[in-house]
């Protein structure tokens, strides 16, 4: 069977995407899925490679069941479209920066997270970063949302 691969991509990797790939993962793993969905999260800057997820993301997730203290930073690059079917921006600028990544032959989907969502209120994903603390729940409230949407998408399609 071929495998489904899904990228996760914000701006640094340590706050919004890996959120994405843990609770990703797990909603899969729960699913049974595991050995049909591939899940892997990347940033478009290069400032966090190799480091661990921030130590507030890692703490709001664990207060939900998801661990992301395996994670570890890389920058995203062109052969990932060589490897991904779905590659999915948090916010605006991040799918910009993909866009000029982007082959022209791309034939898997690029595109913003959120658009999986069934909020309808915000599209991206704000950048929790250097805002407050209840900022990296309010991400993890996004994601599980949009993750839910992102397997019923995947399973039926
Ligand atoms: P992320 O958040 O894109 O969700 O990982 C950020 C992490 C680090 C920085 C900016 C945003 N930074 O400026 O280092």
């Amino acid at each position: 069977m071929k495998k489904t691969k899904v990228l996760f991509v914000c701006l640094g990797n340590i706050c919004r995407s890996p959120t994405a790939d843990g609770v990703f993962q797990k909603l899969v793993d729960d699913a049974g899925l595991s050995e049909a969905i591939v899940v892997d999260s990347a940033g478009t800057s290069g400032w966090h490679i190799g480091t661990p997820p921030d130590s507030r993301t890692i703490e709001a997730a664990e207060s939900r069941n998801y661990q992301l203290g395996h994670l570890r930073g890389r920058k995203a690059i062109a052969e990932d479209f060589e490897v991904f079917d779905y590659i999915l921006a948090m916010d605006e600028d991040n799918l910009s920066a993909l866009e000029k990544l982007k082959p022209v032959d791309y034939a898997g989907h690029l595109g913003l997270f959120l658009d999986f969502g069934r909020q309808s209120t915000y599209r991206e994903v704000p950048d929790p970063y250097y805002g407050e603390a209840n900022g990296f729940n309010f991400v993890l409230d996004l994601v599980e949302d949009a993750c839910a949407g992102l397997l019923k998408h995947i399973r039926s399609s």
